[in-house]
């Protein structure tokens, strides 16, 4: 399973062989964009899942700027980017269970919450006061090179104002927080689109905190164990998984099989041949590439909305298996009330 799951079952993850290895002596910019980190500095960062905002998480004071640019509620924690499990179980205490999933799924799109380390040196402020540190090792080469040259872990949230839809081109960080941050690296459009699947390794259970770019039900194969759902009404479990997220300007409603002519769409699978404003998540109903381009059609779709004057964004119905877990609840986030 290790070598090459991202390779194996993201098509989109062609690129992870495409692309040299890089590196601080091979890069300028990698080099340069350590620095920044060292020096306390904000950089986004692309990882596969979506951009990340990069700081280092050892200091307070990078760590609180994140969360002054994004606007972001201080009770919801971050997530620190690592290279590898060695460098995760400096951080955390892993059960035999996370180190199963580790050895599985990373590099990749999986974040894993676990007890943090009393010695672990994160500043506080990643974990918003809870006892729990969520890790994750990126498989993006640009983000594993930066976590190389700085040598140390990274807290990166999804590199958009907070509430917004998340970034998955260079240019999307550019347009909300170009000004706010000291650098930006171009690493192409996101493979998958979606941010990180975060479990919770609780003793025996693995609790579901949010569906995203690892598909549940290939967790629950991978351990031969169920993944739990927790309640909506448990919120408490997943501090940052607020109802209204990943919002458009536009109101959106969702599971549309026909729009109001007035309104843009959000197509999967063959769309209807009239509509004006239809962006197609995946004209083949392949889940992967509507995952892909989830992000950049809801920021399309918003803005035709506001050039064309529209009503607001209707969204298709899609399958609740695989990737379309994580699409359907980013739309339903995206839908709600705000
Ligand atoms: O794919 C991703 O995960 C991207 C890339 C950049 O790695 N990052 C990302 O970060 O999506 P962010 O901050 O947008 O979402 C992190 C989520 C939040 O919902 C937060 O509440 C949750 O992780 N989280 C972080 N630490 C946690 C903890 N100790 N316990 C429970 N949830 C936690
Ligand atoms: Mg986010």
């Amino acid at each position: 399973m290790r070598a090459g799951y991202l390779a194996e079952n993201l098509r989109g993850a062609v690129f992870l062989r495409a692309v040299p290895v890089m590196s601080a002596e091979t890069d300028p910019q990698i080099a340069d964009a350590a620095a920044v980190l060292a020096a306390g500095g904000l950089v986004a960062m692309p990882t596969e899942t979506v951009y990340g905002l990069a700081a280092d998480a050892r200091n307070d004071h990078a760590v609180a700027r994140i969360f002054a640019v994004k606007g972001r509620p201080s009770f919801n924690p971050l997530i620190a980017h690592v290279a590898d499990v060695e460098a995760a179980a400096r951080l955390a205490h892993f059960s035999p269970l996370a180190e199963r999933l580790a050895a599985a799924f990373w590099p990749g799109p999986l974040t894993l919450v676990l007890p943090r380390r009393a010695e672990s040196g994160l500043s506080l402020l990643v974990s918003a006061g809870l006892d729990s540190v969520a890790l994750r090792a990126p498989a993006h080469p640009i983000a594993r090179a930066l976590l190389s040259a700085f040598g140390g872990p990274i807290a990166a949230p999804s590199a958009n104002p907070s509430g917004g839809v998340s970034p998955t081109l260079a240019a999307h960080v550019r347009e909300s927080l170009g000004d706010k941050i000291d650098r930006i690296l171009d690493g192409g459009p996101a493979a998958i689109g979606l941010e990180s699947t975060i479990v919770k390794v609780d003793g025996p259970r693995l609790i579901l905190l949010r569906p995203g770019g690892l598909p549940t039900e290939m967790i629950a194969e991978a351990v031969g164990a169920p993944v739990e759902r927790p309640s909506i009404s448990s919120g408490i479990e997943a501090p940052g998984m607020l109802e209204s997220h990943y919002a458009p300007h536009a109101a959106l409603r969702i599971n549309i099989e026909t729009p109001h002519p007035d309104e843009a769409y959000l197509a999967f699978g063959p769309a209807p041949t009239n509509h004006a404003h239809t962006f197609n998540l995946s004209p083949t109903r392949d889940l992967q590439e509507a995952a892909a381009n989830l992000f950049a059609a809801l920021r399309a779709a918003d803005a035709a909305v506001a050039h064309f004057g529209l009503a607001g964004v209707a969204a298709a119905p899609l399958p609740q298996r695989g990737l379309g877990e994580a699409i359907n609840d980013r739309l339903r986030r995206a839908a709600a009330p705000r």
